[in-house]
């Protein structure tokens, strides 16, 4: 598959709301382990059941996470795909592109690094994991 990459810049890593307290010296850390991954409308980027080796961050565009009953509709700023990785399980949903998506990608170990030297994003991580796991569909 050829996917036309971007390039990450520095900005676009600080626009994230996850690394929003992060220094300027700690952003570049975490930029050079970021790639960059464009998706078609439609594309499919995890697939439940699956493997998990990273998480995802969306730069621009939306995803719609498929879950029983409905669409969870996710956004610039807003991540995906981290519940697979700290919980060491296989995929929980499918997660596909609504629109074109500009997604940057964190690899299981670099994220994990991540997380041992920052326990307050590792903190909002696992809140958050925690959250959407235990949500039942109405
Ligand atoms: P993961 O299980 O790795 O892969 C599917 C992803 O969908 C999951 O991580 C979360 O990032 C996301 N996800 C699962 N359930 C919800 C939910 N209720 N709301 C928003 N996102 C979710």
């Amino acid at each position: 598959i050829h996917r036309r990459d971007f390039v990450v810049t520095w900005s676009m890593v600080a626009r994230v709301p996850l690394f929003a307290d992060l220094n300027a010296h700690e952003i570049g850390t975490v930029m050079q382990c970021l790639r960059s991954r464009s998706c078609r409308p439609g594309e499919v980027i995890v697939r439940k059941g699956e493997e998990a080796h990273s998480m995802y961050l969306i730069a621009s565009g939306d995803v719609e996470v498929v879950l029983p009953g409905e669409h969870v509709r996710l956004g610039p700023g807003d991540f995906f795909g981290e519940m697979a990785i700290l919980r060491r399980r296989r995929r929980s949903a499918t997660v596909k592109a609504s629109t074109h998506c500009r997604l940057l990608v964190l690899d299981a170990d670099d994220l994990h690094e991540l997380l041992e030297a920052n326990p307050s994003i590792a903190a909002h991580l696992h809140n958050v994991a925690q959250a959407r796991g235990s949500r039942k569909s109405s």
